[in-house]
């Protein structure tokens, strides 16, 4: 027998602050979370918010909850649980890395994009205080897309490190990252790759993909606001500790990870991982027999609901006269994530939200931290495009809203 299609009065019964009244399209900013990660939170603050790990039941219980959430993060993402670093953000969690590598890479080049968000961008380009070159892998304005062919032009034996994203927040495009990484391998560098788009509609499988550095949000994951920087091993063992200096240079992930992450966050974590439990329980025939393999199964069917969301806005978007869409107006799930900027002719970006806001769509406008493609393909930043962004928990009915609005205001 065939999974079953996403149920959705199933996956929104899970959101509380989901409801009928207004439609959520800003998820690229941040996701809604399941009850199943509100109650960890609230199940360890209120059992056992002590100092995990001291000589007490309750702190070992607190110790034990938050290895789970360790534990839950790896798995989402094929690792282990010593290797994912959970920190407060993915900016900081760069901010920590970039310091960790810069030593090593004294005396060669980082490449960067113009294509990425600033969070794994403006920390790299600034080591070049540090002696370090630092060249841009720039987009191809017209698409608005990075070539894999002009990376390899770029690259040589001094390149240590290119860093680039899974996914653009602004296009929703993907890009090729198993084949990225092969290729600045051989050429003897490290990739780190900026997961944060892509991590909430798609399995994600570091060890397939053979990333050096991958690194993803939690709260655009459906979880709490906490970020995963995952590092291979002996990178993450090789790269100076910022912590403190008595935690060794062995103490992993803590070394990576100053001030140690939030713990009752952490501990929600594994409401993420009960969450798509629920899901896998729910519609698959023939689950997984690991929690990665069973998400990844989830992810297939959340694919084609997604993708359905993007046939339905592109019918309108790329047809639509005054509508400028950035990147590619395909809808399969290997193209796009459903995630769509656009701006549209006579009208400034800033003034549509307000007007979505009049009819129950919540949606934003701005540059998004991504300025540097805004302006590759023409458009200015500080009035920036307007975006909306759908997961698996939207619906037809929400889209089709959205595509009411945009109608009326675009035909003015
Ligand atoms: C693609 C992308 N990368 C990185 C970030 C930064 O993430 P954080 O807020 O966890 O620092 C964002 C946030 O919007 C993003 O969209």
């Amino acid at each position: 027998m065939a999974d079953k299609a996403l149920d959705l009065d199933f996956v929104r019964s899970f959101f509380p602050a989901l409801n009928d009244s207004w439609a959520f399209m800003e998820n690229a900013g941040g996701s809604l979370v399941p009850h199943t990660v509100i109650d960890r939170v609230k199940d360890y603050m209120t059992e056992c918010q002590v100092q995990p790990g001291g000589n007490s039941a309750i702190a070992r219980d607190a110790q034990g909850r938050m290895k789970k959430g360790y534990e839950t993060v790896a798995a989402m993402i094929n690792a282990e649980a010593d290797e994912v670093v959970i920190g407060p953000s993915t900016t900081r969690n760069v901010i920590t890395l970039a310091a960790a590598l810069r030593d090593s890479m004294k005396g060669g080049e980082v490449i960067v994009t113009n294509l990425d968000h600033e969070a794994n961008n403006g920390h790299w380009r600034r080591l070049e205080e540090f002696g370090i070159t630092v060249r841009e892998w720039s987009v191809n304005p017209e698409t608005a897309e990075l070539e894999p062919e002009a990376l390899r032009a770029m690259l040589s034996d001094k390149t240590r490190l290119v860093c680039f994203s899974h996914c653009s927040n602004i296009t929703g495009g993907p890009n090729p990252v198993a084949k990225i990484a092969a290729m600045v391998h051989e050429a003897g560098g490290f990739v780190c790759v900026d997961g944060v788009a892509f991590a909430p509609h798609a399995s994600v499988d570091v060890k397939a993909l053979d990333v050096d550095f991958y690194l993803f949000s939690l709260y655009k994951t459906y979880g709490p606001h906490l970020s995963v920087l995952y590092g291979k091993r002996e990178l993450l063992l090789d790269a100076r500790g910022q912590y403190f200096y008595f935690h060794g240079e062995d103490n992993l992930p803590l070394k990576m990870n100053p001030g140690a992450p939030n713990h009752e966050l952490t501990a929600g974590c594994v409401g993420i991982g009960e969450y798509f439990e629920a899901l896998a329980a729910h519609h698959l025939e023939e689950p997984a027999n690991n929690l990665h393999g069973r998400m990844r199964q989830m992810f297939e069917i959340i694919a084609r609901h997604e993708e359905s969301l993007s046939a339905r806005f592109l019918e309108f978007a790329a047809k639509h006269p005054k509508i400028h869409l950035i990147g590619r107006a395909t809808p399969d799930h290997d193209s796009r994530a459903p995630t769509f900027s656009f701006v549209i002719e006579g009208v400034k970006s800033q003034d549509v939200p307000p007007l979505l806001e009049a009819r129950g769509i919540a949606a934003n406008a701005g540059d998004f931290y991504a300025p540097r493609v805004l302006e590759a393909v023409g458009i200015d930043s500080a009035d920036g495009a307007i975006r909306c962004s759908f997961v698996h928990y939207n619906t037809v009915d929400e889209v089709d809203r959205l595509i009411g609005a945009l109608k009326t205001i675009a035909d003015g």
